[in-house]
């Protein structure tokens, strides 16, 4: 039977080109390139799904456990979809002493979402992230860019309506 999560057959066939086209339009050892080979696959598919990561590994002729190794190192790579929106709880020391656990609570219970899943309307996507250095504002909440200091859990009702009224008006 096959693997359906390593199936590359469910791969768009269009975006793949446009993949493979990038490749081949880089110079020298393939390999070396292979940071921006899944920049430019996640730019095209959205995320890095396993059959995804694998298609890349043979198209560079590097092993699985190589290219996998790289997505997972990196945080800006990610092997889940992701929501328009990524909205990441600091839970580095400061902020966790200042209650950044009930923070990610109140995103969770309204979103009605874990960590590290994407919203039944693909808009918001949750995670918590170490120290981002930002530690004189905690607890530190981000949404994309956007950096949020001292954030009270109530704060986080006016956050969400805040984005949700951005897709109002852009619809
Ligand atoms: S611990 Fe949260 S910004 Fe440093």
């Amino acid at each position: 039977m096959k693997n359906k999560i390593m199936d590359m057959s469910t791969l768009d066939k269009r975006l793949l080109k446009e993949l493979d086209d990038y490749i081949n339009s880089l110079d020298g050892d393939k390999q070396e390139h292979l940071i921006l080979v899944l920049h430019k696959a996640q730019e095209l598919f959205g995320y890095l799904p396993q059959n995804l990561q694998l298609y890349v590994a043979r198209k560079l002729n590097l092993s699985s456990a190589r290219v996998n190794g790289v997505v997972t190192f990196y945080s800006f790579f990610n092997e889940e979809p992701v929501g328009k929106y990524r909205i990441s709880v600091c839970m580095g020391t400061a902020c966790f002493v200042k209650g950044a656990d009930k923070v990610l609570e109140r995103v969770q219970d309204l979103l009605k979402i874990q960590k590290d899943r994407i919203s039944e309307d693909g808009l918001f996507t949750i995670n918590d992230v170490r120290c981002i250095g930002a530690c004189g504002l905690a607890p530190v909440l981000t949404v994309n860019d956007k950096v949020y200091g001292k954030v009270k859990p109530n704060d986080v009702d006016d956050i969400i309506r805040y984005y949700r009224g951005l897709e109002n008006e852009n619809s």
